[in-house]
């Protein structure tokens, strides 16, 4: 068997990408699920987006969410951000870690921040500046780097400009996001290899969505890249509001479920995980489509 890592790092998205598909939700309900979140031994959490409220409704009492939850040790809370403004409300408020995001695809970026490709990037240069200056980290997330939900492909060499030229602008580390599920193993290896190949003292982060049931297969071949860092949404919550069709990120509790029977250490209470995802689904009032969170872990027993 090829070596895989020993330990991954995920980063919990439900608060911000999981509840921004949602209808909204109070804020007392989203800090009482941050801090639940905080209490399972999950190393990152992206705890909101500062977007436009209009644009966004769910994520308008981010200020709020962001004063409200407890900090735990250990782990890193940080928000998304679609453009300056966004990053200068983060910084204002006191973030040391934002994720600014651009769409390899022009039409999926305009339809999601009004701007091309390359307009972004320039903001992002800004946006990296801004954040050193305060002495904050900044992520350069590639949103449809396995494909856009208008553009269909989209070429792996486009991928590796784009987070190349954020790399060059000082991005401190670059994610992609597979925002609407098009990724499958073999298109991981190639885009992910590539990326790693090109840049490999940059760390990389991945988001995969589960639209075709392909999540965790991707987080296989990722971890045969050698690859540590994940995001996933507990109880898989989300979507995203410019991708028709989109469903949730990979489950939290899945991606635990699956890698720590696989001796691969993620930090996380498997159980404190799913207890969080039982939460979530009372938070949002519908059914999730975990099925760690319905059948349990695979050592659960039922009375014979
Ligand atoms: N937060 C709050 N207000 C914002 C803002 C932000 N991040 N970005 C822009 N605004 C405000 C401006 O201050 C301005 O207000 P004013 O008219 O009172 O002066 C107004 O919006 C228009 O500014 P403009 O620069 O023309 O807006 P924009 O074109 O940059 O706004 C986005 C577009 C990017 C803000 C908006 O499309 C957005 O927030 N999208 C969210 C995308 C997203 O989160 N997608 C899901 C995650 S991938
Ligand atoms: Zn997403």
């Amino acid at each position: 068997m090829t070596d895989l890592p020993g330990r991954i790092s995920i980063r919990e998205v439900g608060p911000r990408d999981g509840l921004q598909n949602e209808d909204p939700v109070p804020a007392a309900a989203k800090i009482d699920l941050i801090d639940r979140l905080s209490a399972t031994g999950v190393e990152r959490i992206e705890a909101v987006s500062f977007v436009h409220p209009a644009a966004i409704p769910q994520m308008a009492d981010a200020d709020e969410v962001w004063q409200g939850f407890g900090r735990a040790p250990g782990v890193r809370y940080s928000a998304l951000v679609p453009n300056l403004r966004g990053a200068e409300r983060a910084l204002a408020a006191g973030l040391t870690e934002i994720e600014v995001v651009v769409s390899a695809s022009e039409t999926h970026n305009r339809k999601n921040v009004r701007r091309s490709t390359g307009e972004s990037l320039d903001e992002i240069a800004e946006i990296i500046d801004q954040a050193h200056q305060r002495g904050a980290t900044c992520q350069v997330i590639v949103s449809t780097a396995w494909g856009c939900p208008y553009e269909g492909n989209v070429p792996a060499s486009r991928v590796i400009e784009v987070a190349g030229r954020a790399i060059r602008d000082g991005a401190d580390s670059i994610s992609f996001g597979d925002t609407t599920g098009m990724a499958t193993p073999g298109r991981v290896w190639q885009v992910a290899g590539e990326q790693l190949f090109t840049y490999p003292g940059i760390p990389l982060n991945l988001h995969f969505h589960d639209t075709r049931g392909t999540g965790l297969a991707n987080v296989l071949a990722a971890l045969e890249l050698g690859v540590t860092d994940f995001d996933a949404s507990v109880g898989g919550l989300g979507g995203c509001p410019y991708a028709p069709g989109a469903t949730g990120n990979i489950a939290t509790e899945g991606l635990v479920h699956m890698v720590e029977d696989m001796g691969i250490a993620t930090g996380i209470d498997l159980e404190a995980m799913i207890g969080a995802a039982a939460a979530a689904e009372r938070i949002v009032g519908r059914q999730l489509p975990s099925g760690v969170l319905r059948a349990g872990p695979r050592t659960r027993t039922i009375p014979a």
